[in-house]
């Protein structure tokens, strides 16, 4: 499956939002954001063995062999970049499609990498289904959901129904959705997916909750119930908040962490923190201060990873070399903070090539550059943990056997492709 419109449509929303945020940054921030938290870690720290993983595409996987190979030679790990999110998995209300997203998670299973999910509650990647709810939004008319009186027969069940395409979603309703998704989707991986965004972008800026559908039609304990569907869905997974813009101090930061503090309060499982990372060289954080945001987290017990790490290089007036210079010194120190805190146990880019990148190509936000030539930003985040063990880099021999199967050098096709196998096994 391609990209839908609808991805398509909220990848130019999200792209603006972006650059409005690091515009942002590179007004209030100035070129690096100095730090009074704590004293930098220094560069003799022990280097530890952190997976690198990264936001894959099927679709680019199969169709481009540098692409495919350059995964397989560097990255221990994957996140599918739009396959488990629910426009792609629930396109049509109750009725799930698993063929792209198996084949990601067959090909990772394959070639020995772990999946990362991502992601099972969010605001956006939404089906139009789900969206469509509470039309009166469109025209500014902010109508409260209506909840008819149970009506027995079709016609009280249709009038129900238009009822809430107008006004919103019912509360239950919606959390009956929101929990048999996720159910759905984590059951259908168990096994396979051994980790999961469940909420996805929970914060606004301000440190109150994000807008959002669910948070609108359910409440602000969306959150808690998602985490709650997630561990009865699959026990042994490891459930996740992924969020962007708290990886240092700030309104932002401190909101989402009393967020954590209230569901640890009250028992609600949760095991790490998805540090999104999305970065800028304008305006990046500095070690000590990544560092610090590390350990707050792992303090309050939990895990933390660098999810959707890529640091954009446009905007400023500067030479190729010195945009590559402040790109590896942004990555190096996200690195190396990752690498000192020992709960930090996962290193993600969105995206392998600056060719594919959601922000597209002209940030050159990546570690490899348009030709799949590794950039100064890859030197500095390799360096910043320990080698690849022979181990890591063994699932390449059955890379090999699985593009033999796939039909290597021809475009791969999705019939060529049948080693992948459009459903499971
Ligand atoms: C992005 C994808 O990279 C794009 O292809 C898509 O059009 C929109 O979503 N934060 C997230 C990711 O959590 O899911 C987003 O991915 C990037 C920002």
């Amino acid at each position: 499956m391609g990209e839908c419109g609808v991805l398509r449509r909220i990848g130019v929303l999200r792209r603006i939002g972006v650059l409005a945020l690091l515009a942002a940054l590179a007004l209030f921030a100035g070129p690096q954001v100095a730090s009074s938290q704590a004293a930098p870690a220094q560069a003799q720290e022990k280097l530890r063995a952190v997976p690198l993983g990264t936001a894959v595409r099927l679709s680019a996987l199969r169709d481009d062999a540098r692409y495919r190979d350059t995964f397989l030679r560097e990255f221990d790990s994957l996140t599918p970049e739009n396959e488990l999110k629910m426009a792609a998995l629930q396109p049509r209300r109750g009725q799930f499609d698993f063929t792209t997203a198996d084949a990601l998670v067959d090909f990772a299973r394959r070639n020995g990498r772990p999946v990362h999910g991502h992601a099972l509650v969010w605001g956006l990647a939404l089906p139009p289904w789900v969206i469509d709810h509470g039309a009166s939004d469109e025209i500014g008319l902010r109508l409260p959901p209506i909840v008819l009186p149970g009506r027995p027969g079709a016609l009280g069940q249709g009038l129900s129904n238009s009822a809430t395409v107008l006004t919103g979603w019912r509360r239950d309703e919606l959390l009956a959705i929101m929990t048999t998704h996720i159910r759905t989707v984590m059951r259908h991986f168990a096994g396979d997916v051994a980790e999961w965004d469940v909420v996805n972008e929970p914060m606004a800026d301000d440190g109150g909750p994000s807008p959002s559908v669910w948070r609108r039609f359910i409440g602000p304990d969306y959150v808690e119930h998602a985490l709650r569907a997630a561990r009865a869905a699959d026990p042994k997974a490891k459930l996740f908040i992924n969020e962007y813009g708290v990886e240092g101090p700030g309104r932002k930061f401190e909101g989402f962490v009393a967020l954590v503090r209230d569901l640890q309060k009250r028992n609600v499982p949760l095991d790490g923190i998805g540090l999104q990372m999305h970065s800028h060289i304008l305006g990046y954080y500095d070690q000590a201060t990544l560092e610090w945001a590390m350990r707050r987290f792992a303090s309050m017990g939990l895990e933390v990873q660098v999810t959707e790490m890529d640091v954009g290089t446009s905007l400023l007036n500067v030479t190729g070399l010195d945009r590559l210079t402040r790109q590896a010194e942004a990555y190096g120190a996200a690195a190396r903070a990752c690498n000192a805190v020992t709960a930090c146990k996962r290193f993600t880019t969105w995206g392998i090539t600056d060719r594919l990148s959601w922000i597209g190509v002209g940030e050159a936000p990546l570690l490899f550059d348009a030709s799949y030539k590794p950039k100064p930003a890859f030197a500095a985040v390799r360096s910043a943990f320990a080698p690849r063990t022979a181990r890591a880099a063994a699932p390449a021999r059955q890379a090999r056997r699985w593009r033999w199967r796939a039909g290597t050098g021809a475009r791969c096709g999705w019939a060529s492709c049948s080693g992948l196998r459009a459903g499971r096994g």
